[in-house]
């Protein structure tokens, strides 16, 4: 991390009418003195922060960063890694106090701060976001409720953020991840929404920076647990399409490791889109075929075509607006990850990628899955090695 910056305290006179909506300590309206393209997105990052202490938890990085989405997977990883180095971390919460229970603990004391807020109300998002001089909004779901849609959760939400963040002046950072395969042309509305996020934040706050994750693998992910939980419950797994259809997971370690990175490259990635995947590309089926490996289950298919994948999928999302009361949340037959999952999702050619964040991700294979031996019959000792597997059905 960079030392002191002399420009620290410098003001540019024009926001005086924002302090007046965010009445904040002079310390987080610096670095605005030129802004681009008519944004108020600080030109050099968190640069000139002032910083103390040798980077560790009980270190001042000056980076006092709301973490919209921080209850979620990839958010702990986030608040982690921000807490690590010494932010401070805001975390807005809008469901129990459980939810944000575990994030308590990653930072010293004092440096995480769950506040409630109601994402639908403009005031209590300007007050989770009063002090804060870096915004990352990790919100997203791909499923939708009765009361939220895609395009609210995916797309409105993030522009509201935007919108707030550029009249609060004094937001030097906004991060915005999105998802691998966002395109205004996809199959899925998911996938629509995250681009017309992208879009609105960009022109929003031109200085933005857009990441784009693959699906992501880890302790709590919702693609291996969901396989392996079929799995142990069912013996198969139901193989949507044929499995040839391309993915390129990553480790969500890797994902927070660049988003942090990001900050702390000192404006060297604001505007910039990177395209987050793993080092490999594989198939459905590849990916299948590693978690039955590591919860030692002998792999058992059932190919399920797209159309009757669909069939299956869809009475949830003609009945969800229509009985009055909610519907369980789909994990397997999800209708518009089936429409992604028509077509490959691997990072485009030319895209800026982990290499240009100065990040090697991990390879799948080892540590990111080993959490899967948690769904080993019998223990996670228990069962035979990949190479001795045999298969039951040779054995009558
Ligand atoms: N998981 C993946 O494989 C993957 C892959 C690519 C991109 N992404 C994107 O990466 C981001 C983080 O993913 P994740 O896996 O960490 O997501 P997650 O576990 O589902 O967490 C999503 C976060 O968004 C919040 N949220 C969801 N709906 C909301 C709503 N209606 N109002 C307010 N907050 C809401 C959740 O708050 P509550 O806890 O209150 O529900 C949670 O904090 C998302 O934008 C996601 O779309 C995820």
């Amino acid at each position: 991390m960079q030392a002191i910056s002399r420009r620290f305290g410098h003001h540019s006179s024009g926001h005086s009418s924002l302090r007046l909506i965010h009445p904040l300590g002079n310390q987080y309206y610096n670095g605005r003195e030129n802004p681009r393209f008519g944004s108020t997105l600080a030109p050099q990052g968190i640069g000139h922060l002032v910083r103390k202490g040798t980077g560790g938890r009980s270190s001042v990085s000056g980076i006092v960063a709301t973490v919209f989405g921080a209850t979620g997977f990839l958010g702990r990883y986030v608040v982690q890694q921000l807490a690590k180095m010494g932010s401070q971390v805001l975390v807005p919460f809008r469901g129990s106090e459980d939810s944000h229970r575990h994030l308590k603990l990653m930072g010293d004391l004092g440096q995480i701060v769950p506040m409630k807020y109601n994402p639908r109300d403009e005031d209590s998002i300007k007050a989770v976001m009063a002090k804060a001089n870096v915004v990352i909004n990790l919100i997203g779901r791909e499923y939708e409720t009765r009361n939220y849609s895609f395009e609210e959760v995916n797309h409105s939400m993030a522009e509201r953020l935007a919108i707030i963040a550029k009249e609060h002046g004094g937001i030097m950072r906004f991060i915005q991840v999105s998802c691998l395969g966002a395109s205004s042309s996809s199959p899925s509305r998911f996938l629509r929404a995250k681009a017309a996020s992208e879009e609105s934040v960009l022109g929003e706050l031109p200085e933005a920076t857009v990441m784009r994750p693959a699906v992501m693998i880890g302790t709590e992910d919702r693609i291996l647990n969901n396989w392996a939980q079929f799995v142990k419950k069912y013996a198969f797994l139901p193989l949507i399409g044929d499995g040839t259809t391309k993915i390129q997971p990553v480790y969500v370690l890797d994902v927070a490791a660049a988003v942090i990175s990001a900050l702390k490259d000192d404006g060297a990635s604001m505007g910039k889109v990177y395209e987050l995947g793993g080092p490999e590309i594989l198939t459905t089926y590849e990916l299948a075929e590693l978690m039955f490996d590591m919860v030692r289950e002998w792999p058992r298919y059932v190919k399920v075509p797209f159309p009757i994948a669909k069939a299956i999928a869809s009475p949830r999302e003609v009945l969800l607006k229509k009985v009055p009361f909610p519907l369980p949340n789909p994990s397997m037959f999800n209708l518009d990850q089936i429409n992604a999952l028509t077509i490959d999702t691997v990072v485009s050619d030319n895209a800026l990628t982990f290499k240009d964040l100065g990040i090697v991700p991990h390879k799948l294979k080892g540590y990111p899955i080993e959490f899967l031996i948690s769904y080993r019959k019998g223990g996670p000792n228990f069962g035979s090695t990949v190479s001795e597997r045999v298969n039951p059905d040779a054995y009558p």
